[in-house]
């Protein structure tokens, strides 16, 4: 059968969870095609494993995440390894890392021989992207879960970069002094608001916090581990402002912060500075 006349066949199945989208992934895996053209101009070739394609739909159709079945994910145009240990990254989290890196970038330039921290790092895609950006810094990520940086470590390799990942709670591992700190943490204070197929096949250690600031909190009652013109970059739950807010005021008065939106135009992340908010402007 040829990549055309699979797509016909699969066009006919469309539903919720099956979309154009989706089928041409499944067929550009099949053909290792990195680009939708690769895959047009071979529209008229045989498919290499057809069975290997019904699985994958088949999965796709009982509700599993795309990324999960095909075993890889794009963060900012680049290609990740992901398994049920680890979350899906998220367009917001894209947000976060471009963002960051361009904080980084205006205030120490590529050559920024500075110290990030990830924590909580999952997959390691921020701080994968962040040291491929910059090379001479020194990059720690942790993260609770040993399964979760196995995974890390793998797309360190396939990215050819050197992180160092280290396995523990939060700030717990790590002694040097931090100039920028990046995470995104757990942050989901209950499973009621959770689409269904999140919570049945992404990692929980991922996804809840009780209470729902608990990590932020626990970051920021470490500030002794940051540097004196530190930056933190927090990814937040859409209803967090205002907690977060008042948090800050009442245990950090003084110090420098800005809440900005997501493209949908939801408050989703969190800037911290000790002092003098200016370099970061939006
Ligand atoms: C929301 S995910 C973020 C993963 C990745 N940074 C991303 O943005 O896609 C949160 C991560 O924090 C980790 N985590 C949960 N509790 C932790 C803890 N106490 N210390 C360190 N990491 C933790 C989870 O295993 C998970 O990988």
């Amino acid at each position: 059968m040829t990549y055309r006349e699979k797509y016909s066949e699969l066009k006919k199945i469309e539903n919720k969870y099956i979309n154009n989208t989706v089928i041409k992934a499944v067929l550009m895996d099949d053909g290792g095609f990195d680009d939708f053209t690769v895959l047009i101009k071979n529209f008229n070739e045989q498919l290499k494993d057809e069975s290997k394609i019904d699985a994958q739909i088949k999965r796709i159709l009982d509700g599993e995440p795309l990324q999960y079945v095909l075993g890889y994910a794009y963060f900012v145009n680049s290609n990740y390894f992901v398994n049920p240990d680890v979350l899906i990254p998220r367009q917001e989290t894209e947000e976060l890392a471009v963002a960051t890196m361009s904080h980084i970038m205006k205030k120490y330039g590529r050559d920024a021989k500075i110290t990030i921290a990830d924590v909580g790092t999952g997959s390691g895609i921020l701080a994968i992207y962040l040291k491929e950006y910059f090379p001479n810094s020194k990059v720690i990520a942790t993260d609770i879960s040993e399964k979760a940086l196995e995974i890390a470590e793998k797309n360190a390799e396939k990215h050819n970069v050197s992180i160092d990942f280290r396995l523990g709670n939060m700030l717990d591992p790590i002694s040097e002094k931090i100039d920028v700190l990046i995470s995104n943490p757990p942050y989901i204070g209950s499973p009621e608001t959770v689409d269904p197929q999140t919570l049945k096949y992404e990692p929980h250690l991922a996804l809840f916090a009780e209470p729902k600031t608990k990590y932020y909190d626990e970051i920021l009652s470490h500030l002794e581990k940051m540097n004196k013109n530190f930056f933190i970059a927090f990814e937040i739950g859409e209803d967090m402002e205002e907690i977060l807010t008042e948090k800050l005021e009442k245990e950090l008065p003084g110090i420098g912060y800005k809440f900005t939106k997501d493209i949908y135009g939801k408050v989703r992340f969190l800037y911290i500075m000790r002092e003098n908010w200016k370099i970061y402007e939006t």
